[in-house]
Parts: structure tokens; sequence; C-alpha cells
């Protein structure tokens, strides 16, 4: 492709032109966005930069060695691996305002940055993996008035005392221009086609408090999710699918026995960009099939419903 051989090239220069020599932290997220802007920006100042996977806690299943695994041992970038869970966690505890825990996400991450920053050696630049919908989505519902809908945590600049400036060599390209642009830079096609996964992680989708016990089942049930659209051929087909665990337990009824678990959702879109989104039409027979395997594989949960709703007005996660 060649507009993306010539964003490559241009985007190195531009890198290259804003950092100089100075050192760069790179916060992973395991998701598309920043493992190309990673990948990029090592093409462009080589060990220059060092990456900082945070394990907030919030991580899907294998996530972490996946991550790491894919950029310490297949690319060869300097990572860092951080385990902050306890830190995230803990701040967490309590909390159950979505807007309340996107903000508190938002300032550990970068207080994680902060501290890495200083142990790489005085890192003066923070590159991210920001897309131009984000940019969009965090200032205004496009074409109506100037109202937040969720604040993002990886835009909006940064606090003046953090001292490191932003890389963000992404932000005038959609989604399928960035998996373009991994394509080129040669990242394998199982990396470029993973569903989005959003910073704040499971936080946004476990409405109301989280709990270790929540983000257990959680992970369970969303893996369990995942392996049906695999297992059915339908992975590439789904922009983003995921499970969210409801705040409510209901009551079920399992063998000789009265139930009462956690209900969860399905949510699984499709879209383009991500700013807007159709839910996707699973077969009864597909519904039906993923229902009785949660309940049956995952402790802890007695009821599953299915998310139809579209973006608009509903948005694609939770929270
Ligand atoms: P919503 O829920 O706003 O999501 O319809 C649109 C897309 O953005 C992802 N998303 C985020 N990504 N940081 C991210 O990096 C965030 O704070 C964030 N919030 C939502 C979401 O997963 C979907 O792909």
């Amino acid at each position: 492709d060649w507009t993306m051989a010539s964003y490559r090239n241009d985007a190195i220069a531009r890198i290259r032109q804003q950092v100089g020599d100075a050192k760069v932290i790179c916060g992973l997220s395991g998701g598309v966005d920043s493992s190309v802007a990673a990948v990029l920006i090592h093409e462009a100042i080589g060990d220059q930069l060092t990456c900082v996977f945070v394990d907030h806690g919030l991580l899907r299943q294998g996530e972490a060695d996946e991550v790491v695994a894919m950029f310490r041992d297949h690319y060869n970038i300097p990572l860092i691996h951080a385990d902050e869970q306890s830190l995230f966690l803990g701040a967490l505890t309590g909390v159950s305002d979505p807007e309340v825990k996107r903000k508190t996400i938002g300032r550990l991450f970068i207080e994680v940055f902060q501290k890495h920053a200083a142990e790489v050696g005085g890192a003066r630049f923070l590159a991210q993996g920001t897309l131009y919908p984000d940019v969009i989505e965090s200032v205004s519902v496009s074409g109506g008035p100037s109202v937040t809908i969720k604040s993002h945590h990886n835009v909006g600049g940064l606090p003046e005392k953090m001292g490191l400036k932003l890389v963000e060599p992404l932000r005038e390209l959609f989604k399928d221009e960035v998996r373009a642009l991994g394509r080129e830079l040669g990242l394998p096609a199982s990396f470029i086609g993973r569903h989005p996964f959003p910073g704040p992680g499971l936080a946004i989708r476990c409405p109301g408090e989280i709990t270790p016990e929540k983000l257990d089942i959680l992970r369970k049930a969303d893996a369990v999710f995942i392996d049906q659209i695999r297992k059915h051929g339908l992975y590439d087909d789904i922009w983003q699918a995921f499970v969210a665990i409801l705040p409510v337990k209901t009551v079920g009824v399992m063998g000789d026995g009265r139930t009462y678990d956690f209900a969860c959702a399905l949510r699984a879109v499709t879209s383009v960009d991500g700013m807007t989104a159709d839910y996707y039409p699973f077969s009864h027979q597909f519904l039906g099939e993923t229902a009785t395997r949660i309940i049956n594989e995952v402790r802890g949960i007695n009821r599953v419903t299915y998310d139809i709703t579209s973006k608009p007005p509903g948005t694609i996660e939770w929270e």
C-alpha cells in the first residue's frame, strides 16, 4: 500500500525531528494502536524508546503474557512490565462512578509512567497510540454541542508537572488506517486483527464497584465468549466483543439447588471506526450455546443476557 508506505516514512521523519536524541517511553496497552505506535517509534529512534506495559489488574485472561512475549521476545523492543495491580485496585476500591474510575486510572497511569520515565534515565517524551476518534470523542459529539461523552484517559494532554511531552504519531488516523500501517510495519496478522481493548480495561466492563471476585468471574466469562466466537469463525466479522458483569445478583436453579449469582451481559458490535456501531446479529443457537457454556463453566454467573443496543444511543463499553 503506497499511501501507508509514504505515511510511514513521513511519520518516522516527524518523530525523529520531534524527539531528537531524547529518550521516549511508550505506554503499551496490548491493543493494536499502542503496538503500532511502539513499533513505528522504535523504527524511528531505536533503543531511545522504552515501552512500559502497565498491568493494572484490569487485563483479560492471559493478556500480560501475550504482550510481553510479543514485544520483548519477538520485537526485541526494551520493555518494562510494571506490575501495579495493587496500586490500581487499591485506589479503585469503593469507587463506582464511571468518570471517577476513568480519572483515577488516568491519574495512576501518569504516576506510573512518571516513575519509569525517571528510571529509564530521564525520558523527556511519552508516546501514546491516540487515534483521531479518541481526539474528537473526548471533545464533542460530532455535529452537536460540545459535551464530553467519556473522558478517554489517553487524551487531553498531560498535567504540566509531569514534565513529559506527548508523541502521538497516530493522531490523524482512523482504526482501519492504523491496521494498514501495522501491516506495512510487518506486525503479525493475528495481532493486527485483535479487537480493540480500552486503556481502563475491565474497570469499565464492571459497572458499580470493582472487586477481585468480580474481575475473576468477568475474565473467565469473557474467555468463554471469545472462545465461542473464534470457534464459530466470527472473530474477524466483529469489531469488538466482550462480557460485562452486572452489579446485580439473581436467583437461579442448578441441579436440586437454588443459586444466587451475578448476571452478565454479552456485548458484540460491528463498526468501522468505533464512533457508531451496530449490535452483532448472532443466531439464537449461538447465543443459547454460549449462555449454557458460561453458566456451566464459570462459577459465580447464573444468568446471561445479550446487549442489543446500537451506538448511538448506547456506547460500546458499558461505562
Ligand atoms: P465507546 O464506549 O466510547 O468506545 O463507544 C469507543 C471505542 O473506544 C474504546 N475506548 C477506549 N479506549 N481508552 C482507550 O484507549 C479509553 O478510555 C476508552 N474508552 C473507550 C472502546 O473500547 C471502543 O473501542
